[in-house]
C-alpha cells in the first residue's frame, strides 16, 4: 500500500477519536464551535500518527496511547490558530478554509487556542487509565517541555523576532525551526517510546528520528510556500516572502533546500536501524514522503 494511504489509515483512527473528544464537557457553544472548526478541519495528523507508531512499534497498544497522541493534535492546532493571527503571520486560509480569526474574530481565536492547549493536558492525564502512571508522567513532562517556552513557543518567539529582520544566519534559522516545528514532532516520537516503556537507548533513537524528520518537514514547508499550490496546500503560498521571513529557500534557494531535506530524511531512516516490522517500515517510508509531499 502506498505510504500516503497508510498515513491516511492511521490518521483516520485519530480523526475518529478527535471527533467526539470535545463533546459533553460543558464548553460554551461559541467556544466549542471555534475549537472544533480548526481541530476537525482535516490536516495530516502527522504528530499523533508518529506518537501512535512509536508506541506500537515499541510494544504499547495503540488504543492505550490514543488520548496522548490526540493531545499533540490539540496543541498543534492551537499553534496554527495563533500562528495565523494578524499579530503573527496574518494568514487568512488554513486547512482549506478561512482562518479561525476570520470566522470567529481574534478574541475567540485566541481563546480557542488557549482552550485547546489546556484541554490537551487533560487528555494526556487520562492516558494513565490505560498505561502505567510513571510512563505517562514522564511523557507529559516531555510534551510540556517541547510545547513550551524552550520549545515550540520559544521557536515562534524567535520567528517573530527574525521577521522582517535582515542578516538572520543559517544557524539561527536552523535553531528557530528546530524549536518551532522540530520540538513537537520530536516529542511525538519520544512520547510514543516513553509510553511504551522503551529503554533509554531506544528513546534516543526515537528522538533522533524525530529531530531529522522535524528538520526535513519544516524545510519542505518553507519550499512549498514558494513552489506549492494554494488549493492543494490549503494555506496561502508566498506568505513567507510577503512577511519578510528568513527561510531555507530565501537563504540557499529551493534546490539546495530540497537536498538538505533529503539528507535529513536519510538520517531519520538511519536512526531506525534497530527496528523492524510494519510500523518501522511505515516510519522509514514516511521520512521519504515528508520530502516528496505536496501538501
Ligand atoms: C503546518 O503543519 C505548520 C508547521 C509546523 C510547518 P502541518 O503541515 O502538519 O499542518 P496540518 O496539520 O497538516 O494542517
Ligand atoms: C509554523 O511555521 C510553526 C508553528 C509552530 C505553527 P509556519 O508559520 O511556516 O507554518 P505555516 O506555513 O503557517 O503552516
Ligand atoms: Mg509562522
Ligand atoms: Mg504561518
Ligand atoms: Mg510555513
Amino acid at each position: 500500500m502506498p505510504v500516503k494511504q497508510r498515513l491516511k489509515n492511521y490518521a483516520d483512527g485519530v480523526e475518529a477519536f478527535l471527533r467526539g473528544s470535545l463533546k459533553g464537557k460543558g464548553i460554551p457553544a461559541g467556544l466549542l464551535e471555534s475549537m472544533e472548526y480548526s481541530l476537525l478541519a482535516g490536516g495530516k495528523r502527522l504528530r499523533p500518527v508518529l506518537c501512535l507508531c512509536f508506541a506500537r512499534m515499541l510494544g504499547a497498544p495503540a488504543q492505550a496511547a490514543m488520548p496522548f497522541a490526540a493531545s499533540f493534535e490539540y496543541i498543534h492546532t492551537y499553534s496554527l490558530v495563533h500562528d495565523d493571527l494578524p499579530a503573527m503571520d496574518d494568514d487568512d486560509l488554513r486547512r482549506g478554509r478561512p482562518s479561525n480569526h476570520k470566522v470567529f474574530g481574534e478574541a475567540m481565536a485566541i481563546l480557542a487556542g488557549d482552550a485547546l492547549l489546556t484541554e490537551a493536558f487533560g487528555l494526556m492525564a487520562r492516558t494513565s487509565e490505560f498505561l502505567p502512571a510513571d510512563r505517562v508522567s514522564r511523557a507529559i513532562a516531555t510534551l510540556a517541555r517541547a510545547a513550551g517556552a524552550a520549545g515550540m513557543v520559544g521557536g515562534q518567539a524567535l520567528d517573530m523576532a527574525y521577521t522582517a529582520k535582515a542578516g538572520v544566519s543559517l544557524e539561527e534559522l536552523r535553531e528557530m525551526q528546530a524549536l518551532k516545528t522540530g520540538a513537537l514532532i520530536t516529542a511525538a516520537c519520544v512520547c510514543g517510546a516513553e509510553l511504551a516503556g522503551a529503554s533509554d537507548d531506544l528513546v534516543a533513537r526515537a528522538k533522533s528520528y524525530g529531530q531529522s524528520v522535524g528538520a526535513a518537514f519544516q524545510i519542505v514547508d518553507d519550499v512549498l510556500d514558494v513552489v506549492g499550490d494554494e488549493k492543494t496546500l490549503g494555506k496561502p503560498v508566498g506568505s513567507d516572502e510577503e512577511q519578510g521571513k528568513t527561510t531555507y529557500p530565501s537563504l540557499i534557494g529551493v534546490d539546495h533546500s530540497m537536498d538538505l531535506a533529503r539528507r535529513h530524511a536519510a538520517q531519520a531512516v538511519d536512526s531506525l536501524s534497530p527496528f523492524e516490522g510494519e510500523e518501522a517500515a511505515f516510519l522509514r517510508d514516511l521520512a521519504q514522503y515528508i520530502v516528496d509531499r505536496v501538501s
